[in-house]
C-alpha cells in the first residue's frame, strides 16, 4: 500500500490510464512532470519523467534514467519493504518515460504547497530531444486543461502539496539541537562559522532504505528523496542515478556504515540473491545492461559476504546539495 492506494491497483492505472500532464515540478533537475492517469472516471496523481526531458550526465549513458527508476522499483518490490512507489515504463504525451505513483502527503506531514511551472517551460529544457513532440504535447495539455478546468480557480492548477522532504528523519541542524539518538553524517560550518550537522534518525524504516541503496548503488540519496508515507511509512523517490556498474553510492544515510546487517536484512538479501538469479534478473536485464544486472547480483553477494552495511569509499560520498 502506498499513500492509501493498493500496489496492484496503482500498477494497473499507471500502465493503462490516460496520462495527462499538469505541470513541471519547479525545482526538479530533470523534466519531472506532475501528472495524472485517468481511467474509469478516476484520476491518480503521478510523476511522469519522459526520457526526452533527461539531462545528459557525464557518468551515466544518455536516455537510461527512466529505466533505472523502473528497475529500482522492481528491486524494492522484491524486498517487500515498500520503499519505492509503484513505477512503470510507458508512453505518454512527451514520449516514453517512467510513471510513478505520486505520494499524496499525509495531511499532518505535508510540507505545504509547491509551485508547478507552466508546462510550456519544458519546451526549452536542456536535453529535450524532440522539440516538435514537446510542442505538440504542450498544445494537447493546454487543451486538456481548458476543457477540464474551465470553472476552477486558475491558481489551483499550478500548485501541488509536497510531502515533507526528509520525513522528519533527515535534517541539517546544529550539534546542540541534534535530537537524542540521531546519527551525525557530516559536520560543517554555515556561512557565519556556526557549526552545523547533517544527521538522520536511527530508525529502522530509514535503515531499510540504506540497505536498498547499497543494492541499487544509488548515487543520489538526498534527504529530499526520503518522503513520509501514510500510517508512518517512509518511502524513497528519485532513483534515476542507480545501477552503475562501478561503485557510486552517494547518500545522506551513512549513519550505519560498517554496522553488521541484522537477521531480517540478511534474510531479505538472501531472497534477493535468489530472485536475481531468476525472474528479477530477467527484468533487470531487460531494463539495464547485462553488466549492470550482473553488478547488482555481485553487490548483494558482497553484502552477504561482508555481513555489513558499506562505509563511505572514495571522494564524493554525500550528494550535493544534501537536500
Ligand atoms: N512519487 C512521488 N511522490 C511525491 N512526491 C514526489 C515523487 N517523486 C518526486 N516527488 C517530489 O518531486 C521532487 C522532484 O522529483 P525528483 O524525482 O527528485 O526529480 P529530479 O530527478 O528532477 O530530481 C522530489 O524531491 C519530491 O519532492
Ligand atoms: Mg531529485
Amino acid at each position: 500500500m502506498f499513500a492509501g492506494v493498493p500496489e496492484a491497483d496503482a500498477l494497473v492505472h499507471l500502465a493503462a490510464g490516460e496520462l495527462r500532464v499538469r505541470g513541471r515540478l519547479a525545482d526538479a533537475s530533470n523534466a519531472t512532470l506532475y501528472s495524472v492517469v485517468a481511467s474509469g472516471g478516476a484520476e491518480l496523481a503521478c510523476v511522469y519523467k519522459p526520457v526526452a526531458g533527461e539531462r545528459p550526465l557525464w557518468d551515466f549513458p544518455d536516455d537510461t534514467l527512466a529505466r533505472r527508476e523502473v528497475a529500482s522499483y522492481a528491486v524494492s518490490a522484491a524486498t517487500g519493504w515498500d520503499v519505492v512507489p509503484p513505477t512503470v515504463l510507458r508512453d505518454g504525451p512527451l514520449g516514453p518515460g517512467s510513471v510513478q505513483l505520486w505520494l499524496q502527503a499525509p495531511p499532518e506531514e505535508a510540507a505545504g504547497p509547491a509551485e508547478l511551472e507552466e508546462l510550456v517551460e519544458v519546451d526549452g529544457f536542456d536535453g529535450a530531444a524532440d522539440d516538435g513532440a514537446l510542442d505538440a504535447a504542450d498544445e494537447g495539455a493546454d487543451d486538456d486543461q481548458d476543457a477540464d478546468h474551465d470553472d476552477r480557480d486558475d491558481r489551483d492548477d499550478h500548485v501541488v502539496v509536497l510531502p515533507q522532504p526528509g520525513a522528519g528523519l533527515v535534517d541539517i541542524t546544529t550539534p546542540r539541537e541534534l535530537p537524542p539518538g540521531w546519527l551525525p553524517v557530516l559536520h560543517a560550518e554555515d556561512y557565519s562559522g556556526r557549526p552545523v550537522v547533517l544527521a538522520h534518525a536511527d530508525d529502522p524504516r530509514l535503515r531499510r532504505i540504506a540497505v536498498l541503496d547499497a543494492v541499487l548503488n544509488n548515487a543520489d540519496r538526498k534527504g529530499g528523496h526520503v518522503l513520509p508515507g501514510w500510517g508512518g511509512a517512509v518511502h524513497g523517490v528519485d532513483h534515476g542515478l542507480t545501477f552503475h556498474a562501478e561503485p557510486k553510492l552517494r547518500t545522506v544515510l551513512w549513519g550505519w556504515g560498517g554496522e553488521a546487517l541484522d537477521e531480517h536484512e540478511r534474510d531479505v538479501l538472501e531472497r534477493l540473491r535468489g530472485d536475481l538469479g531468476e525472474r528479477l534478473g530477467e527484468v533487470l536485464t531487460d531494463l539495464l545492461s547485462v553488466e549492470e544486472a550482473v553488478a547488482t547480483l555481485e553487490r548483494v553477494e558482497r553484502l552477504l559476504r561482508t555481513g555489513r552495511l558499506p562505509r563511505p569509499r572514495g571522494q564524493r560520498t554525500i550528494p550535493w546539495p544534501p537536500f
